[in-house]
C-alpha cells in the first residue's frame, strides 16, 4: 500500500532500538538497570486509584464534553490559585488526553502551513512532530551548558525570521531536567508578544523541581489573553504519576477556545472520562501529601546522581534541577557508548540523538526514575566500565 508523505515524515525513537536490546538480555535473565526511563516508578497515589476504582463502578464512563469535566477544569482553576496565586478561569482551562493532545491542539490552532516554529535543541523529540503534523517547519534553536540549555530571548530573537510564527519551550525541559529562569521567561514572552508571535510553554514537569518552588509562566502573565498570547501545557502524567491514564490539560486565550474545541470534539470527542473523576483527587491534601513526599525521593536521587556521576566519571555541564532526567557529556559516541554501556554493563541510558540534533553524538540521558538501590548499583557499573575494570 502506497503511503503517505506524513508518514515518512515521522521519525522513529532511536532509544527503541536500544530499548529492545534490554529487554532481549532481561528476557535472558540479566540484571538489567534501566535508566532510560521517562516516567515515575510510583504507581498513581493511592487515593487517585480508590477515585479511578469508583468512577469505573459508578459506570462513569461515557463520553463527558469534549473540552473536559467541568469539575476537573475548576479544580485546575483552585490550583493555580492556591499553589501560584494567579487566577485562571475555568473555561480557559482544557482538559486533554495528556500533554500529547494539548499540544497537538495546540500546534494545530496557532500553526499555519509553512510557518516556522522555534524549538529548544535539545528538546522532547515529538514536537517536531506536533509542529509538522500541522503543517509547519521546526527551526530548532542550540542551547548550552552555560545557560542550562535553555535559550534567552537573544538566542531566540537571533534566530526569529519573518516567517516565524512562534515557539515552543518546555521548562522544566525534557532530556535536561532544567528550568528556565523567571527573567528569562519574562523576556522571551515579552520579546515574542512584540513581535506578534506565540508562546507554547510546556510546563509538564513543573511540580518535579528540587531547588526552588514550582513556577508557571502565568505567574509572570495572568491568565493567557490576546494580549499576552501565551498557551500552557500540563499533564496528570509525571507530578501524579498517571502516564497510562493519558490525562493532561492547557491553558489558552478565549478566542482560542473555539478552534481548540472544534479540535478535541474531532480528534479525541473527550479525554478519557473515569480518569477525569479520579484525578478530581490530585488537589486533595491526601494525594499533594503523597506527592509531595515522592518529589522528596526524587530529590534525594537527584542529588545522588549529580554527586556520583562525576566520580563514575561522567561529566555534567548544567545543572538539573527538575524533572527526573540529567543530561550528561558521553565519554565517547554516545549511540556507541550506550550500546556498550548496555551490554557491557548492564545498565541502560539513551543517547542524545532522539532529543538534539545539534550535539546528540556527545551527550546522554540518565533517567533517576528508579529506586535508590538500582540508581547506587547502576553508578557502581558504570564507574567500573569507564575505568575498564568490569570483572
Ligand atoms: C516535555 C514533555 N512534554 C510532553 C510529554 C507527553 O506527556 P503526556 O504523557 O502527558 O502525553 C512528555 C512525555 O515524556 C514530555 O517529556
Amino acid at each position: 500500500m502506497k503511503q503517505s508523505s506524513l508518514s515518512n515524515l515521522v521519525q522513529p525513537f532511536h532509544v527503541m532500538e536500544l530499548v529492545k536490546a534490554a529487554d532481549a538480555l532481561q528476557a535472558q535473565g540479566k540484571p538489567v538497570i534501566h535508566l532510560s526511563i521517562g516516567e515515575p516508578d510510583f504507581p498513581m497515589p493511592e487515593p487517585v486509584e480508590q477515585a479511578l476504582i469508583q468512577a469505573v463502578s459508578a459506570h462513569k464512563t461515557r463520553y463527558t464534553a469534549a473540552l473536559g469535566l467541568p469539575e476537573l477544569r475548576e479544580a485546575i482553576s483552585r490550583h493555580y490559585e492556591q499553589q501560584f496565586k494567579v487566577r485562571v478561569p475555568a473555561h480557559q482551562i482544557v482538559i486533554t488526553s495528556g500533554a500529547s493532545a494539548a499540544l497537538m491542539f495546540a500546534c494545530l490552532a496557532l500553526i499555519n502551513r509553512t510557518d516556522k516554529v522555534l524549538l529548544t535543541d535539545p528538546g522532547y523529540p515529538c514536537n517536531k512532530t506536533f509542529v509538522q503534523m500541522a503543517g509547519g517547519v521546526p527551526d530548532f534553536v542550540q542551547t548550552h551548558e552555560a545557560q542550562n540549555f535553555q535559550p534567552s530571548w537573544a538566542d531566540l530573537r537571533e534566530q526569529w525570521t519573518r516567517h516565524t510564527a512562534g515557539v515552543l519551550l518546555a521548562s522544566p525541559n525534557n532530556p535536561t531536567g532544567t528550568q528556565l529562569n523567571a527573567q528569562s521567561m519574562k523576556d522571551i514572552v515579552h520579546g515574542v508578544n512584540t513581535l506578534g508571535g506565540f508562546v507554547i510553554v510546556d510546563e509538564i514537569y513543573q511540580s518535579l523541581c528540587y531547588d526552588q518552588p514550582a513556577q508557571s509562566v502565568l505567574q509572570l502573565t495572568g491568565a493567557p489573553s490576546d494580549r499576552m498570547p501565551v498557551v500552557v501545557i500540563n499533564s496528570f502524567s509525571k507530578y501524579f504519576g498517571m502516564t497510562g491514564l493519558r490525562l493532561g490539560w492547557m491553558v489558552v486565550p478565549d478566542t482560542l477556545l473555539p478552534a481548540i474545541e472544534r479540535f478535541a470534539q474531532n480528534l479525541s470527542i473527550c479525554p478519557n472520562t473515569p480518569a477525569q473523576w479520579a484525578a478530581l483527587a490530585c488537589f486533595t491534601p491526601e494525594t499533594l501529601a503523597i506527592c509531595e513526599e515522592r518529589r522528596q525521593i526524587f530529590k534525594a536521587r537527584r542529588d545522588f546522581m549529580v554527586t556520583s556521576l562525576p566520580k563514575a566519571g561522567i561529566e555534567l555541564h548544567s545543572t538539573p534541577d527538575s524533572a527526573f532526567y540529567i543530561y550528561a557529556k558521553s565519554p565517547y559516541d554516545s549511540e556507541r557508548y550506550c550500546k556498550d554501556l548496555l551490554e557491557q554493563a548492564l545498565v541502560c541510558a539513551v543517547p542524545g540523538k532522539d532529543f538534539s540534533e545539534f550535539r546528540g553524538s556527545e551527550m546522554m540521558r540518565l533517567s533517576y526514575a528508579n529506586s535508590m538501590d538500582n540508581l547506587k548499583t547502576a553508578i557502581e557499573r558504570i564507574r567500573l566500565f569507564n575505568k575498564g575494570q568490569l570483572p
